[in-house]
């Protein structure tokens, strides 16, 4: 799926939205820097709008569909993005240098990774301490939550799940390796084989995804054969994915994001019993597997109550 846009969400200190803002922003032809730039200056623009008038902006958090390592803010590599080792928290802070915002905090954090603290804090199963958000609106991450706080890992990667290997001989994925459950089960492995006649192999823009998405809802809910296959085999392929999670982490429940959610009808079924045939989440008392009721939002709202949490707390890197 390609990258094309760019979502800029402000809010106050008690997280009520101030404005959301869809700015068209191509990360792989743009390129890093030139997004890096980009960034920055929707950024400015942002603060000089009526909504945020006399109001300053103490923190920004970025929330990218890649590796992250966040301590420095650099993304060490984003196979949708098509970009490797950007130092995005320092290109962004070089160009608001001479800026409102040449105070603010700068976090940038993987997507999912933020999607599961809005979850933690946010979601129909907030506070559980021990949960993974996965988020199926790019490819497919984890954020993992072990007693209430992120697994990072020793290169901050951990919950990389879209690139789990399942299946060596299925489709070139875009790691270039084959078979991962993001080129089985991704939302564009998901369209191509729901609407063989509408996408083909052309690539598919942020619009096309949306828009896709209805018509691949729409068919399964009038019973078409093609599309209610292609999501149930997709359910089970991240039931496989899940089942990795329950044997490695034992999460308390896994909750599925982005477009899982209006394709959760048929995805969800298939999902919980792929789970359970293929770990031990019956020995771990079942496990549960639920559709987020955060949208689209998930990753910014976390951005930001990270961001607020860590003002209060004190514990941000500067
Ligand atoms: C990336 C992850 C990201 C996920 C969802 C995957 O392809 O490797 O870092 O969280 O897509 O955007
Ligand atoms: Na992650
Ligand atoms: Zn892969």
């Amino acid at each position: 799926v390609n990258v094309d846009y760019l979502s800029v969400v402000a809010v106050d200190l008690l997280h009520r939205e101030l404005v959301h803002r869809h700015v068209p922003l191509d990360a792989r032809s743009a390129g890093a820097l030139d997004c890096a730039h980009r960034i920055a200056d929707t950024l400015r623009e942002v603060t000089e709008m009526s909504e945020l008038r006399g109001r300053s902006v103490v923190g920004v958090s970025v929330a990218v569909p890649g590796l992250i390592d966040a301590p420095s803010g650099t993304v060490t590599r984003a196979p949708n993005l098509g970009w490797r080792d950007v130092p995005l928290r320092e290109l962004l802070r070089a160009r608001l240098a001479d800026s409102v915002l040449s105070g603010a905090t700068v976090l940038v954090d993987n997507d999912a990774n933020l999607g599961a603290m809005a979850e933690y804090r946010f979601g129909p199963l907030a506070g559980l301490p021990d949960l993974v958000y996965v988020t199926g609106e790019v490819g497919i991450g984890a954020g993992v939550l072990t007693s209430g706080e992120l697994l990072r890992g020793a290169g901050g990667f951990a919950g990389e799940i879209g690139h789990l290997e399942l299946d060596p001989n299925g489709p070139e994925c875009s790691c270039g390796r084959r078979g991962c459950l993001e080129a089985l089960a991704g939302i564009g492995a998901i369209l191509r084989t729901a609407l063989p006649d509408l996408v083909a192999d052309r690539p598919l823009s942020g619009k096309d995804v949306a828009d896709l998405v209805e018509v691949a809802v729409e068919r399964a809910l009038s019973g078409q054969s093609t599309a209610v296959a292609a999501l149930e085999r997709a359910g089970t392929w991240l039931g496989r994915g899940v089942a990795t999670l329950v044997n490695v982490v034992n999460p308390g429940a896994v909750v599925l994001g982005g477009y899982f959610v209006p394709m959760a009808p048929w995805l969800l079924p298939r999902c919980r019993e792929a789970a359970r045939a293929h770990s031990f989440a019956e020995e771990a008392g079942g496990c549960q597997v639920e559709p987020s009721d955060l949208g689209m939002s998930a990753a910014s709202r976390g951005g930001a109550a990270v961001m607020i949490h860590g003002l209060d707390a004190g514990d941000l890197p500067l």
